[in-house]
């Protein structure tokens, strides 16, 4: 007899970035995303009990074709999490899952795709055992299983904004799982995030690459002291609210993961040249008609379009008007803030 579970988690932006990592999965810098609410993945993990015990049995499916590809991230995920959960080995997995945003997007989906499959595995323990944790405890482990497949997973958990990585500033935090940043001010509640699709191709550099040029890099210790510094002053602008503030740390943050790439070694230019055109012209537009229009990127050349729900007009009548020019296809997506991940039937 199989049992299933399905849950739906969304991908989210980091304002304050992750980037470097020590031991199993251990930020050597605090970080803050928003959660998103349109980019998202939905998985299905369909469990039944097997007779041997001795290795994994995991199928899985994106979009209803077998993946031989994904499974060996199943199972190092598996392995990651096997201290922690104990019965992976007795079942035989199918594991639908899907994205909604196009997979040769290049929108990564590991923080959708672990964070929901950390869920599943979450209720599949509550179903094995008839205990339910408690929501708060439920989260705190999905958020720590996740983080075990990949770090900025453990984020998505949350809605609106999560914080990682133990930090003097934020009660609770740990290095292990997110914590929900819940005092945000009325105008992050619902803060636009169009995602200007540049390159749609694979991730030139994966993020296993990308944070180990951390070790060793002539400029890891500025960096981390930096962006922890960013996170103590982004909690209070989170609080009031002062976007000339915000506008300033995301891009300064955005702007430095991208120099430690291109100061590492090897080092890397993720930038194509239509992330400065796009860049430009937000700056551009941004300067002469005081809009508080804000950029962000991830380890990419795709752009994070950052903007209040009350300049949404403004902003769309900009990108169609002259940033989509600069998309591959003309293609980007629309998202926003958003509340978290949730569990279907
Ligand atoms: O979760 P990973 O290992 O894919 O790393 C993500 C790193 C960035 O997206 C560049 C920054 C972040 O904090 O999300």
């Amino acid at each position: 007899m199989s049992n299933s579970i399905k849950w739906q988690s969304p991908s989210n932006i980091a304002l304050v970035k992750y980037w470097g990592k020590r031991d199993k999965q251990i930020p050597t810098n605090a970080s803050i995303s928003f959660t998103l609410k349109n980019c998202h993945t939905t998985t299905e993990l369909i469990y039944e009990s097997k007779e041997t015990t001795a290795d994994y049995d995991i199928n899985v499916f994106l979009e209803d074709e077998l993946k031989e590809s994904f499974k060996p991230k199943i199972i190092s995920f598996f392995d990651n999490i096997s201290h922690k959960v104990s019965f992976l080995k007795q079942y035989k997995f199918t594991i639908k899952t899907s994205n909604s945003f196009p997979h040769s997007s290049g929108i990564a989906s590991s923080a959708s795709g672990m964070s929901a499959l950390a869920l599943c595995i979450c209720s599949m323990e509550e179903q094995l055992t008839d205990k339910k944790f408690n929501k708060a405890d439920f989260l705190k482990r999905a958020s720590m299983l996740s983080r075990l497949g990949s770090g900025s997973a453990c984020r998505s958990l949350y809605p609106g904004l999560a914080s990682w990585g133990k930090h003097e500033a934020i009660p609770g935090s740990s290095d292990e799982y997110a914590t929900p940043f819940t005092d945000a001010h009325p105008i992050f509640k619902d803060f636009q995030d169009t995602i200007l699709l540049v390159d749609q191709g694979q991730k030139e550099v994966s993020s296993t690459v990308g944070h180990s040029l951390m070790n060793g890099h002539p400029f890891a210790a500025n960096r981390f002291q930096e962006a922890n510094k960013n996170l103590s002053i982004i909690k209070d602008i989170l609080k009031n609210g002062n976007l000339q503030d915000f506008t300033k740390l995301v891009e300064q943050e955005a702007l430095m993961l991208h120099a430690m790439m291109m100061t590492s070694d090897p080092y890397f230019l993720l930038f194509k040249p239509n992330t400065l055109q796009i860049i430009n012209k937000i700056w551009e537009y941004r300067n002469q008609n005081n809009t508080n229009f804000v950029i962000t990127l991830d380890a990419g050349a795709n752009v994070h379009f950052l903007y209040p729900k009350s300049e949404a007009t403004e902003a769309m009548t900009l990108i169609n008007n002259e940033l989509i020019a600069f998309c591959e296809n003309n293609a980007y997506i629309s998202d926003e803030v958003g509340s978290g991940p949730i569990q279907l039937a």
